[in-house]
């Protein structure tokens, strides 16, 4: 009952009144939330429908060998061959299986975690998901430090780290990887041609330096699936966020969902600047059509469900 009454108000998932930057309807409470468990089991069960997210999290050994042809996911008419290092570090089973955990936090990359102060509160979660290798140790007090699964976008390597054009670039980004020890880094790497060397790179500098870092690829359904679930309750979501995969995997794995970082606005609530990420200048058109993402219908969606206790969305300071 809850759940179609979930849907129904999702069906009303206009997002026009946001598209004028008025974050201001977004002025939400933390105090006095409290989890809805009978929603949390109701919403799991509805995505389990679409996707599990054991096995759609990453493909396993078992499904590929090596010189095999896939068509990438979102641009069909383009081939990836799998590499024998990539088939090196395809999990032999699930990264993910039969994992549980009480409380997990899901990270997004918004600069409203700037001056949070909820960087204790974040590590105190038993799984913590985070999104394309965002420095934490500059930002600890903000974000945390602790990353459990951590994803990362092929274009991270141009834009992070150089392209690994200097020794110094892949140094430092085996040393990210490194503190990362046998947390999960989850690679989109079947999504869209264009990021395949960084991708081989990427390989090839875990392999070499034996990186304990284990390493998964989202299964070809995975992003077809997701969006099947969010178009089924009226959230049209062409290519869904990192973000909302993460919270949609999530819900298989973890009873109670906090998410911080989700703020796709450029202004608080007071109309104070938001950068666009927390640890760099990349600025972001949050309304442009151009953009693969529709991050403001997304944050109505969740905002949606922390009122009705479905997940926890942190904007303000954490106390
Ligand atoms: N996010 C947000 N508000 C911002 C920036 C990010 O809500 N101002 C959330 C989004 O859900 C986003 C996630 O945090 O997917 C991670 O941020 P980022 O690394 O910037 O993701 P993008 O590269 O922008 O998007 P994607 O990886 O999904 O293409």
């Amino acid at each position: 009952d809850s759940y179609m009454s979930l849907s129904r108000s999702m069906i009303n998932s206009s997002d026009k009144i946001i598209r004028k930057g008025s974050s201001s309807i977004f002025h939400h409470s933390v105090e006095g939330w409290k989890i809805n468990s009978s929603l949390v089991l109701e919403i799991r069960k509805n995505i389990l429908r679409f996707l599990d997210a054991e096995r759609d999290v990453s493909v396993v050994k078992s499904s590929f060998k090596p010189g095999d042809v896939i068509h990438y996911v979102l641009d069909r008419r383009r081939t990836l061959n799998i590499s024998q290092d990539l088939h090196r570090l395809l999990p032999e089973v699930s990264p993910m299986k039969n994992r549980r955990f009480k409380t997990c936090a899901v990270v997004g990359n918004s600069g409203i975690l700037l001056d949070s102060g909820c960087g204790k509160e974040i590590d105190n979660h038993d799984f913590v998901i985070r999104c394309n290798l965002a420095p934490v140790v500059e930002f600890a007090s903000d974000v945390g430090t602790k990353s459990d699964f951590i994803t990362m976008n092929p274009s991270v390597v141009q834009r992070a780290f150089g392209g690994f054009r200097n020794e110094s670039d892949r140094e430092k980004f085996v040393h990210r990887l490194s503190m990362l020890n046998d947390s999960v880094l989850w690679i989109p790497a079947f999504m869209v041609k264009g990021g395949e060397k960084h991708v081989e790179w990427v390989n090839a500098l875990i392999l070499k330096n034996k990186l304990k870092v284990r390493t998964a690829y989202p299964s070809l359904r995975l992003i077809h699936a997701v969006r099947g679930y969010w178009l089924t309750n009226k959230v049209h979501i062409k290519r869904p966020s990192t973000g909302l995969l993460m919270y949609t995997l999530a819900t298989r794995f973890c009873d109670e969902i906090h998410l911080y970082g989700f703020w796709p606005f450029p202004k608080d609530l007071n109309g104070k600047p938001v950068k666009y990420h927390y640890y760099d200048d990349l600025k972001y058109r949050y309304f442009s059509n151009a953009s693969p993402h529709r991050m403001p219908l997304e944050f109505k969606t969740l905002y949606m469900l922390h009122n009705r206790g479905a997940l926890k969305l942190t904007t303000g300071k954490c106390v």
